[in-house]
């Protein structure tokens, strides 16, 4: 509040101090930017949140009927693939898969033990694999060649020799 020389009324007014009024300025200005990485991320570059696709009993997921007791690919006549992959110490299963180029592909990880990590190299697909839980993905590969795909996630003495490759084919 602040008297208004001249005609005596009271007028109330904010004050903002420049300096302070140019930091908000800024952060709206970031606000802005974040927005907008975000969505060129999430619409033109294709970056996806993987997904926890179910639940899942880590004790018993890969000795049964389902898909993980038989991990690997699954074919479908319009030429896109469903992968299953469990990860443990220190491998995953399967280490190598071979598919042809423009073929989109989902993957399914989890794990039987503890956390690991599912990063395709030189693409959008890294995943947290914890167990008791599906992680999802999908990916269409169009440049044939060799990606290995590794553990980024710290998860014993051998972490660094669990890996495997994924070979796109012409
Ligand atoms: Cu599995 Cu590191």
């Amino acid at each position: 509040m602040s008297e208004v020389p001249g005609d005596g009324s009271v007028q109330t007014s904010l004050h903002i101090d420049p300096y302070e009024r140019n930091w908000m300025r800024l952060t709206v200005v970031l606000l802005v930017v974040f927005a907008t990485a975000v969505t060129i991320a999430g619409f033109a570059l294709g970056f996806q949140v993987p997904s926890p696709e179910e639940r899942v009993d880590p004790n018993t997921v890969a000795i049964g009927d389902g898909p993980f007791g038989e991990p690997g690919l699954r074919a479908y006549p319009d030429g896109s693939y469903d992968l299953y992959v469990v990860a443990q110490m220190f491998s995953f299963a399967p280490n190598e898969v071979t598919i042809s180029a423009g073929s989109e592909v989902t993957f399914y990880v989890t794990s039987v033990d503890v956390q690991h990590g599912f990063k395709i190299q030189n693409t959008n697909v890294n995943m947290q694999i914890v167990p008791g839980q599906v992680s999802k993905l999908t990916m269409t590969f169009d440049e044939p060649g060799t990606y290995d795909f590794i553990c980024t996630e710290y998860c014993g003495s051998a972490h660094a020799q669990m890996y495997g490759t994924l070979t796109v084919e012409k």
